[in-house]
């Protein structure tokens, strides 16, 4: 199927690994142009080479935690390509920590990362996803804003703020037109795992590791998802074909979410 992606112009916050850059590899394969940002610039770029993205892809440092930051990225978007047909908020980081040990300043990171960023990002790319004919936001979510874990209490909170944001704006936005869906995800094997596999210095592999962690969380399907699993649902969401789709939550899950 054709996802009608060729010479969409989309931004991905986050791309310079994980499902970020998985989305990005998958997004130049559908002939879109692709602007991509992460704040360590040298590692985006040298993430993206690979791709060989041409003339369809810019590579931009980018805090999402800075307005002005975003500002400037978008204002860079408009010049490179002329407008923004699709925006995947992406960029992130899990903070694995219970009530106990997270600080007032942890909170404030953590929705700054996750909710504010995201409200920056949408506020700064509206003027250009107005101008598009099929403008769709996807907001990247995690099952853990419906199903909180005490573990990671700082990210379950932001996220559930997320989701009750990215319905608001389905609402507001769908009278002109601008889609918006949420990711859900449960566990992704992305840096972010692979980072946590290293600092925890069990002696095992990352394969026998990320088995033991899928039976405890109880994934359905028994494994950590990939990045490019991800990646095909959000391309879907950002493609026209998901024509009548706004204001839905699509877990990417492996079946770990046991709410209805
Ligand atoms: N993997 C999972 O199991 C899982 C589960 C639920 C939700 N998620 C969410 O999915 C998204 C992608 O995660 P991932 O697993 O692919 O992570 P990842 O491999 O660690 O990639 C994170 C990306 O975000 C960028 N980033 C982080 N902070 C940023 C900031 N302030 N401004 C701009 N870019 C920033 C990173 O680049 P720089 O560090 O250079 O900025 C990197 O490109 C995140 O929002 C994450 O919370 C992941």
């Amino acid at each position: 199927m054709d996802l009608q992606l060729k010479d969409r112009t989309v931004l991905v916050t986050g791309g310079s690994s994980g499902i970020g850059l998985a989305t990005v590899e998958l997004l130049l394969a559908e002939r879109a142009n692709v602007v991509a940002c992460a704040r360590d610039l040298g590692r985006l770029e040298s993430a993206l080479a690979p791709f060989g993205g041409g003339e369809r892809l810019a590579a931009i440092a980018c805090d999402v935690r800075d307005t002005a930051q975003v500002e400037a990225l978008l204002a860079a978007a408009r010049e490179r390509f002329g407008g923004l047909d699709g925006l995947v908020n992406n960029a992130g980081g899990s903070r694995m920590k219970p009530r106990s040990e997270v600080t007032l300043n942890d909170w404030r990171d953590e929705l700054d990362l996750k909710f504010s960023s995201v409200l920056n990002t949408v506020t700064a790319a509206l003027p250009l996803l107005r101008q598009s004919p099929a403008a769709a936001i996807v907001n990247i979510n995690a099952v853990l804003a419906r199903q909180p874990d005490p573990r990671l209490i700082t990210t379950s909170a932001a996220r559930a703020g997320l989701l009750n944001l990215s319905k608001s704006l389905s609402i507001e936005l769908a009278a002109e037109g601008i889609r918006v869906n949420s990711v859900a995800l449960g566990l992704v094997d992305t840096g972010q795992w692979r980072r946590r596999y290293d600092e925890s210095g069990v002696a095992g592999t990352y394969a026998d590791w990320e088995a033991e962690i899928a039976a405890d969380r109880g994934i359905g399907l028994g494994r950590f998802g990939r990045a490019e699993e991800v990646a095909a649902m959000i391309a879907m969401l950002l493609s026209a074909r998901s024509s009548y789709v706004t204001g839905a939550t699509i877990d990417v899950d492996g079946g770990v979410g046991r709410y209805v």
